[in-house]
């Protein structure tokens, strides 16, 4: 008894650390609005996965493209670092709509982006291609979810 006690009185302790801790002023200094970050970080750095790897069909015939060399496969690396990272912004100061789809979102983003730095990792372009399936499909649905003020509908 005198044992659980104590233990009690070490837990309660350590949430009153934690409690404490939560309070304190985060070191972050947001500077772009959500729209900035999507213009300036996240939809550049996925362009260049987008647009890294694929099939071109013309008339001549179908041309596969990937990164054809150590240069070009590092400009698709430091892109998928920029957006994986670009998904923890996402999540910092007053960015977040909600705390439950906006963080899962955000999160996915950056998971999807890992998935792409791993695929440079293994120079493997059709692991390059799928990463950047899923993260176009997790734009898709954050924006189905978030984005449908006037500037939508003005089809920007
Ligand atoms: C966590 C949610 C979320 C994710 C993930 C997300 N977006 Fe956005 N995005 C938004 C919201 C919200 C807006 C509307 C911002 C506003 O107008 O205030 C937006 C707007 C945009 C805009 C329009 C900016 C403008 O000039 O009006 C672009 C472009 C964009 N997103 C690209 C992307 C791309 C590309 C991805 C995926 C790589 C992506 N976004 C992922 C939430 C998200």
């Amino acid at each position: 008894m005198v044992q659980h006690d104590s233990l009690r009185t070490v837990l309660v302790s350590s949430f009153a650390i934690l409690a404490a801790g939560c309070t304190r002023q985060l070191p972050f200094k947001p500077v772009a609005t959500v729209r900035e970050l999507m213009e300036s970080t996240v939809h550049p750095s996925s362009e260049v996965i987008f647009d890294s790897v694929g099939t071109i069909i013309t008339i001549e015939g179908t041309q596969e493209i990937a990164p054809k060399n150590d240069e070009e496969w590092a400009e698709v690396r430091a892109s998928a670092v920029t957006l994986a990272e670009a998904g923890n912004l996402l999540l910092i100061g007053d960015r977040p709509k909600d705390r439950g789809t906006w963080y899962t979102n955000a999160r996915a983003l950056t998971d999807a982006a890992l998935l792409a730095v791993r695929a440079v990792d293994a120079k493997n372009p059709e692991q390059l291609f799928e990463a950047g399936g899923q993260v176009y499909d997790v734009c898709q649905r954050c924006h189905e979810h978030y984005w449908h003020d006037a500037t939508r509908e003005k089809g920007r």
